[in-house]
């Protein structure tokens, strides 16, 4: 079984080799407290922070990095492309017990690529090795990178970026199994992270990318070598992905789907922790898009997603969601469960599918800068 209590990043040893990547506008605190709750996640990674705001001290930016003692191993993702801001922003993360950093490294192929690699390619690696360097020198904690495959698939760069990145000092890589150009479109390219995994010597390879099932991540796993596998979309569909995906690699079985009343227990956790870290207004406006992931394992869920969108308080929030547990008993049989026809189709990994399908089923992206992630 691929289950490794061991994985080790620098000097954080982890009891989980399931990660939580890093989702802007939702991996915040209240939904890592949620997932922690459920159990099976060990590091999980904070949306990315310019680094730049942070040194600011921009209340946003500190918002962003808010943890608490529960939300512990937890990793900042800094964004930004000034060394001395970098390596300064780490240092205060380590400051405040930030257990490692990672480095959205979305950017650094980007302007390299444009202009068609070679020189200017390793000019580019040549200054992210030195970024790399100033923040592994600055700070005892970890540091990690995460990156794509590359540009498009003629310049799949990221085992040689890994590489480089070793040398320099991170103490992990985690890789999005597609190009930029793909954006979140066609299928995970498992080779590619295998190729990844095999270019480092010594440092994990965390994989990432669609993984929404056990089965997925234990493919990921088997196909290409990686120490760890890390979720993002995934954990919004199954806040239970990392229980049962520990538990599928342990021992081979596979947990039911929880039900229903499962799902809305939660949801309304997650909504109480939003409302504890942002208010209770702050925290239903955010909820507006947070509501609707959940509603996507519900079945027919209209009547809550037209409501969920404009929740303005925790009474409303229980208003609709009594409301729509009686306009749901029509799609219910004599046990309760939903009728065959209306229950969701089961998740499958677009490298678990056909290329035509998985282009037809592929995993809904949220808004914002894809460009960044
Ligand atoms: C809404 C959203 C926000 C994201 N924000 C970030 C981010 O802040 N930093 C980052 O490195 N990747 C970001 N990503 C990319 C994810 O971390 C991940 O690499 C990608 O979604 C593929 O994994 P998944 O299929 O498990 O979601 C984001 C993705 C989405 C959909």
């Amino acid at each position: 079984m691929w289950f490794n209590a061991s994985v080790q990043i620098g000097a954080l040893q982890l009891k989980s080799n399931l990660f939580l990547s890093p989702l802007a506008g939702y991996t915040n605190l209240p939904f890592r407290l949620t997932l922690r709750e459920i159990g099976g996640l060990d590091l999980a990674t904070t949306d990315l922070v310019n680094a730049r705001s942070l040194l600011e001290k921009n209340p946003k930016a500190l918002k962003l990095i808010e943890t608490c003692p529960a939300d512990r191993p937890l990793a900042v993702q800094l964004f930004g492309s000034v060394p001395e801001e970098m390596r300064d922003a780490a240092v205060y993360l380590q400051s405040l017990g930030i257990s490692s950093v990672d480095i959205n490294m979305g950017c650094p192929v980007r302007k390299v690529c444009r202009i068609g690699g070679g020189a200017a390619m390793m000019t580019e690696w040549d200054k992210s090795a030195r970024l790399v360097r100033g923040m592994v020198e600055a700070v005892r904690i970890p540091v990690t990178a995460k990156m794509r495959l590359g540009w498009d698939d003629a310049s799949l760069t990221a085992p040689d970026l890994a590489r480089v990145l070793e040398d320099a000092g991170v103490a992990a890589i985690f890789v999005h199994g597609r190009t930029r150009e793909q954006g979140f479109s066609g299928t995970v390219n498992l080779a590619g992270i295998r190729a990844v995994a095999q270019s480092v010597r010594r440092i994990p390879v965390i994989g990432n990318g669609d993984v929404t099932t056990p089965q997925a991540a234990k493919k990921m796993f088997d196909e290409t070598g990686c120490a760890g596998v890390s979720i993002g979309r995934g954990a919004f569909y199954q806040p239970w992905i990392f229980q049962q995906t520990g538990h599928f690699l342990r021992t081979g079985e596979l947990l039911p789907e929880p039900g229903f009343e499962e799902r809305v227990a939660v949801m309304q956790r997650h909504l109480g922790w939003m409302t504890q870290v942002f208010g209770e207004t702050h925290a239903c406006r955010m909820f507006r898009k947070v509501g609707p992931w959940y509603a996507k394992r519900f079945g027919p869920a209209n009547e809550f997603n037209k409501r969920i969108v404009k929740l303005s308080s925790v009474a409303e929030f229980h208003e609709i969601l009594e409301a729509y547990r009686r306009w749901r008993m029509q799609f219910l049989d004599g046990d309760g469960q939903l009728k065959a026809n209306y229950r969701p189709p089961p998740l499958v990994a677009s490298f678990m599918q056909e290329p035509a399908v998985a282009l037809r089923d592929h995993i809904p992206v949220p808004r914002g800068p894809v460009d960044v992630w």
